[in-house]
C-alpha cells in the first residue's frame, strides 16, 4: 500500500491532484463532479468584482498538441458567483478561490469575500495572458506581485497562493516576490502565450489575436518552472501544473519539485475520470518503482 496523502499549507489532500482554474465552468453541480471522480481538491473559475463577458468568440481553439484559448476571463462577478460558491464548499471538500484584480485593493476585498464563504484557500491568478489591464499585466512585475499579496495577506489568514506566469525570463524572481509578499504557496505554471493562424483566412483564429496555450505541449515549460522554483528553495510549496494527463506526469512535477498538481486540459479532453487514471497509475508507478509515500519523490530530482 503505497501513501499518496500530501499537505499543502495545513491543508491536508487525501493525494496531490487538484483541478485547476477554469476547467469546467462555473456550476457548483458541475466542479463537484471532480471530487466524486477522486481529486483531492478544486479551484474555481477565476472571478473578479463585476460582471465580465470576455473576449468575443472565437475564444478557443484545439490545436495539434494543446489547446490556444482567449477566453479574457468572463465570469459572472463575485456577489452572483457565491451561490454557486456555497454549493461546493458546503460538502466540506477543500475549494481553492481564485481571483483576480486590477489592482491590491480588488484582490483584498475579493480574497476576504471568498474566504467568508468557506474557500479553504485563495488562488491569486496573476497570470491570465489574455486580459487587458489584469493577470500578467500586473504578474510580470516582480513588486505588483508582492505589494498585491502583502495587501491580500494583511487583510486574511487563510493560505494563499500565486499562480505565477511563463511567460517571463525569470519566474524565480516572480516567485521571490510572492514569498516576500507572505504567500503560502506558488502555484506554477498558467498558460504560454501563442497564436494560432487561418492560412485559408490569412488572420489569427482568436478575435483576441493572441491566447494561452495550454495541454501536453507546455509540459516541459512546466516542468522547467517548477524546477526553477524548487532549486531555489524559496520556502513555500509549489503546486505543478501544465500538460499533466497520466499519474507518470504527476511523478515528474513532483520529482521537480511540486508538492501537489493542477490538472486543467486533460480533463477537457478525457472528463473527470481522469483523475480517477492518473491516481491509480500514479499509485502503480510507485509501487513498481518501490517508493512507499509521496515525500520520497518531492524533490527528488533536484
Ligand atoms: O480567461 C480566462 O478565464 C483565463 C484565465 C487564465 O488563463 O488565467
Amino acid at each position: 500500500m503505497v501513501d499518496i496523502t500530501t499537505e499543502l499549507a495545513g491543508i491536508k489532500l487525501k493525494n496531490p491532484t487538484i483541478l485547476a482554474s477554469g476547467v469546467l465552468g462555473e456550476t457548483g453541480s458541475s466542479l463537484k463532479k471532480v471530487f466524486r471522480a477522486g481529486a483531492a481538491a478544486l479551484t474555481t473559475k477565476s472571478i473578479g468584482l463585476e460582471p465580465r463577458d470576455g473576449h468575443t468568440n472565437p475564444t478557443i481553439v484545439e490545436l495539434e498538441f494543446g489547446i490556444l484559448n482567449a477566453m479574457g476571463l468572463p465570469n459572472p462577478g463575485i456577489e452572483m458567483y457565491l451561490d454557486e460558491l456555497r454549493e461546493v464548499v458546503k460538502d466540506g471538500f477543500p475549494v481553492i478561490g481564485s481571483i483576480f484584480g486590477k489592482d491590491p485593493n480588488e484582490f483584498s476585498k475579493l480574497a476576504g469575500i471568498m474566504a467568508d464563504n468557506g474557500v479553504s484557500a485563495i488562488e491569486l491568478n496573476l497570470s491570465c495572458p489574455h486580459a487587458l489591464g489584469y493577470g500578467a499585466e500586473l504578474g510580470a512585475i516582480p513588486e505588483m506581485v508582492k505589494t498585491i499579496t502583502e495587501q491580500v495577506k494583511n487583510t486574511m489568514t487563510k493560505p494563499v497562493f500565486v499562480k505565477l506566469t511563463p511567460n517571463t525570463s525569470d519566474i524565480v524572481a516572480l516567485g521571490n516576490a510572492a514569498v516576500k509578499g507572505g504567500c503560502d504557496g506558488l502555484v506554477a505554471i498558467n498558460t504560454v502565450k501563442g497564436m494560432a493562424l487561418s492560412p485559408e483566412l490569412g488572420k489569427p483564429i482568436l478575435s483576441n489575436k493572441i491566447g494561452g496555450y495550454s495541454g501536453p505541449a507546455i509540459k516541459p515549460i512546466g516542468l522547467r518552472c517548477v524546477y526553477e522554483l524548487g532549486t531555489a528553495g524559496l520556502g513555500v510549496p509549489i503546486i505543478g501544473v501544465g500538460g499533466i494527463s497520466s499519474g507518470k506526469d504527476i511523478a515528474e512535477y513532483l520529482m521537480a519539485g511540486a508538492t501537489a498538481v493542477q490538472i486543467g486540459t486533460a480533463v477537457y479532453y478525457h472528463g473527470v475520470d481522469i483523475f480517477t487514471a492518473v491516481i491509480t497509475e500514479l499509485k502503480e508507478f510507485m509501487t513498481m518503482h518501490e517508493f512507499k509515500n509521496i515525500q520520497e519523490l518531492i524533490g527528488l530530482a533536484i
